[in-house]
């Protein structure tokens, strides 16, 4: 069985997927990207290159830092 895709929330940053995946978009044409390496997405809302990270979260003062907590409560 393959590894599943992962899905990291980067601190202040992007969701950095690693894995193969398809980036579709709402009219259901595939986004090009490099099946080797892994893919930052927009986590912000302020990249100019959505769906991807341009990085400009860092100039934005995105504030986000996530962790996991137990679906028990
Ligand atoms: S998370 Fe990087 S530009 Fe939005």
């Amino acid at each position: 069985m393959a590894d599943p895709v992962e899905i990291k929330v980067r601190d202040h940053g992007p969701y950095k997927v690693t894995g193969p995946v398809r980036l579709i978009d709402p009219e259901g044409n595939e986004l090009e990207v490099d099946p080797e390496r892994p893919i930052a997405l927009c986590r912000c809302g302020h990249s100019q290159t959505k769906p991807f990270c341009d990085a400009s979260h860092r100039e934005s003062g995105f504030d986000s830092c996530v962790r996991a907590r137990s679906l028990d409560g």
